[in-house]
């Protein structure tokens, strides 16, 4: 078994190499390379990342069998799928790779994206699991990240493998994202034995937007982490924010922009919402204390019944009753 597992680093080690090498080196590769260049990635970047381009043509079965790997550990490695006739098809087909690396930096996985929208296709596909691949355990780019989140004593989770990219060449290096869903309890590990605070920087658009609230909520019982989130201005992602407005604006964001929970459900509960109705107001004022009332801090609780009470003209103490008894229910 062990020999197995050796057998299939190494399988993922020769395949990132090949796919590497036909991205920069090979005419093949030329329009996936000139996508990068044309989304703002410079060489430095390709490479540090180790990037890849997988053609529509069969490349990578010929050059694994002249390796003489086995049929049986070729199928293991999922990066074949098997034809009813038995044959074996490269996965990846006219996708960008985007390598995902464990924490000791080995290849274990491709996130491959299209290179032209396909609406019958999905636009990212992963490997799938294997004995090196476990997705529940893997955050991509936390080997090139772990020591700026304990330098800068924060971590960013970005949606998307571009925001990761896109931000680390703005200099932002300790971005890490999970695998297309919602942290999971062994991610959330990984990152508490690293750092004491996690800022959510999600797209900018309204699914980006109600997915940091569901991270919120869903993290809030499950951590220790300290939860702050970065808003992106405009209905754009990082990545988009970065080559529209610029580095050095992204990187304002980041050391100006956080805000802490409490702001950002100030924000997000009067989304879709018109707070000059009464109703609107009326609800709007019911969902920011229940928010208020999941503070554990009673002094940080009267701060934000304050800030509620005076954007509203209302008495505080009135407020502060309700909050009163909908902290008893809990209890
Ligand atoms: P987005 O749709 O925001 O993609 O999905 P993106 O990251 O901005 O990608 P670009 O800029 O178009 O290249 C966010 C993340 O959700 C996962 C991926 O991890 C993606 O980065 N996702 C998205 C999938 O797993 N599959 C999909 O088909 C789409
Ligand atoms: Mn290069
Ligand atoms: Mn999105
Ligand atoms: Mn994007
Ligand atoms: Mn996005």
């Amino acid at each position: 078994a062990d020999t197995q597992t050796g057998q299939l680093r190494q399988i993922y080690a020769l395949s990132a190499d090949l796919f590497h090498h036909i991205l920069i080196n090979t005419a093949i590769g030329e329009p996936a390379l000139n996508y990068l260049h044309q989304r703002g990635l410079s060489d430095e970047t390709i490479e540090t990342f180790y990037l890849g381009f997988a053609p529509t043509q069969q490349v990578l079965l010929p050059f694994l069998k002249d390796r003489n790997f086995s049929r049986e550990l070729l199928v293991r490695s999922g990066l074949f799928s098997e034809g009813n006739d038995g044959s074996l098809y490269q996965r990846f087909k006219e996708r960008v790779l985007f390598p995902i690396r464990d924490p000791q930096k080995r290849v274990i996985a491709f996130s491959g994206r299209l290179l032209t929208k396909n609406d019958q296709l999905p636009k990212y596909l992963n490997s799938p699991e294997t004995v090196l691949f476990n997705k529940r355990k893997v955050l991509f780019n936390f080997d090139l990240a772990k020591g700026e989140i304990r330098q800068q004593g924060f971590a960013i989770l970005f949606e998307g493998f571009m925001d990761v990219i896109s931000a680390y060449q703005a200099g932002v290096h300790q971005g890490v994202a999970s695998m297309g869903t919602s942290l999971t309890n062994e991610q959330i590990y990984l990152l508490e034995r690293t750092t004491e605070r996690l800022c959510l920087c999600y797209d900018g658009d309204s699914p980006g937007q109600k997915a940091t609230a569901r991270a919120l909520q869903l993290l809030q019982p499950l951590t220790k982490l300290e939860l702050g989130v970065i808003p992106i201005p405009g209905q754009r992602d990082p990545d988009e924010y970065i080559n529209q407005e610029s580095p050095a604006a992204f990187v304002k964001l980041v050391e100006n922009g956080q805000q802490n929970q409490m702001s950002f459900w100030f924000s997000f509960l009067a989304t879709e919402r018109n707070l000059t109705n009464e109703n609107d107001q009326l609800a709007y004022i019911s969902d920011v204390l229940e928010k208020i009332a999941g503070v554990a801090s009673p002094v940080a609780r009267d701060l934000y019944l304050g800030q509620l009470a005076k954007r509203f003209s209302l008495d505080k103490k009135s407020l502060a009753g309700q909050l009163h008894s909908l902290l008893q229910q809990q209890a």
